[in-house]
């Protein structure tokens, strides 16, 4: 497909702003879409502006847009995905609504990007993980095909932006004084949704169905970058130096060896998963633990869903 037609749902928003930004950067056009809120208004795109319209079921089931980059809630998702779907579009939801349904590829292109051309059999609707499971699958998949993940634990350390733009402006508007580390995430019993997201998609992701994997997620007082601590054991042996040289081979990760170590503000406004502190668990047999930081709104969300987008328009070109 020579020149797609993308359209940007929630083109306002955290993840809207940067999918902007980078498909403006990669030289595609796009149309802007959000909600009546902001109809009317213009953004930034390139060296020019674009256009805010509403995201009516009209206008997203027109049948003029061949790919639509999704970035609006869960219950918005619900609605309009399907009415662009019906149209014939490409969807690439960065919502909950999809991930964990049968049947719909739930895809990081460098861990299971063929499953993405899945989608093109069926409503050409693509799932985009959470933006701490893109970056942990990143680290773990090439550590599974040498050795054999038997077990993971992660504790997570979440900036505001994963919440959404008006959580960041609260946080720029907060005295440093009241900065705190908070859990405000919905409860499942006593776990969090976002741990219970973690572990299933993981497990989507990674075919790994029966993986046990413990999460405690939390959100700290940082604008952009998520960062992981990650406790994973092995059926095989796997030394820190085979794990070191491993990831340094692997695509979208960047090993950083001491005195330097991964860093939120290292990772914000840059592509790379970056991974260090790789070392042996003493607490375990075959365990190494980690430590990685990613820009939640890039390979978290805009950018993983941009690489799935033009998995699909290459797909779609061939078949
Ligand atoms: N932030 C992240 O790191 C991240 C990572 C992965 C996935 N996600 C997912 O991406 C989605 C958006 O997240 P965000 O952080 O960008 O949120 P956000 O900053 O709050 O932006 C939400 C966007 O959705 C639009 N919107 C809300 N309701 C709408 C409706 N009914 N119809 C059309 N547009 C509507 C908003 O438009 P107005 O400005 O007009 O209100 C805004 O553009 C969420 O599902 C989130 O879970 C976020």
């Amino acid at each position: 497909m020579a020149s797609p037609r993308i359209g940007v749902v929630g083109a306002t928003g955290a993840v809207g702003t940067i999918t902007l930004e980078l498909l403006a950067e990669r030289g595609y056009d796009a149309r802007a879409f959000a909600s009546a809120r902001s109809a009317g208004t213009r953004l930034p795109f390139g060296d020019d502006e674009i256009l805010v319209e509403e995201a009516t079921p009209e206008a997203l089931g027109a049948g003029d847009i061949d790919l639509f980059l999704f970035s609006v809630g869960t219950g918005a998702s619900r609605e309009l995905v399907p009415i662009a779907s019906a149209a014939g579009a490409i969807c690439i939801d960065k919502s909950s609504a999809y991930r964990l349904v049968d049947g719909y590829p739930l895809v990081v292109p460098e861990v299971n990007g063929g499953r993405a051309l899945e989608a093109l059999q069926r409503d050409r609707i693509v799932a985009n993980p959470n933006c701490c499971t893109i970056p942990l699958t990143c680290v773990l998949k090439p550590l599974h095909d040498a050795a054999v993940l038997t077990r993971v634990r992660v504790a997570t350390y979440q900036s505001v932006s994963g919440a959404g733009a008006q959580r960041m402006e609260a946080l720029r508007a907060e005295p440093a004084s009241e900065h705190n580390l908070v859990m405000d995430w919905s409860w499942e019993g006593d776990e969090s949704d976002e741990e219970s997201k973690l572990r299933a998609e993981t497990r989507k992701i990674m075919e790994l169905p029966d993986l046990p994997i413990t999460a405690t997620c939390v959100r700290v007082p940082v604008l952009v970058g998520h960062s992981e601590a990650i406790w994973a054991e092995f059926e095989e042996p796997l030394s820190a130096a085979e794990a070191t040289a491993i990831l340094s081979e692997s695509p979208s990760v960047r090993v950083l060896r001491l005195p330097a170590y991964p860093t939120p503000r290292d990772a914000a406004g840059g592509d790379d998963v970056l991974v260090g502190r790789i070392r042996r668990d003493e607490a375990a047999d075959n365990g190494l633990a980690l430590f990685l930081s990613s820009d939640n709104l890039r390979k978290g969300a805009a950018l993983n869903a941009i690489q799935i987008a033009e998995l699909l328009l290459a797909g779609s070109a061939v078949a």
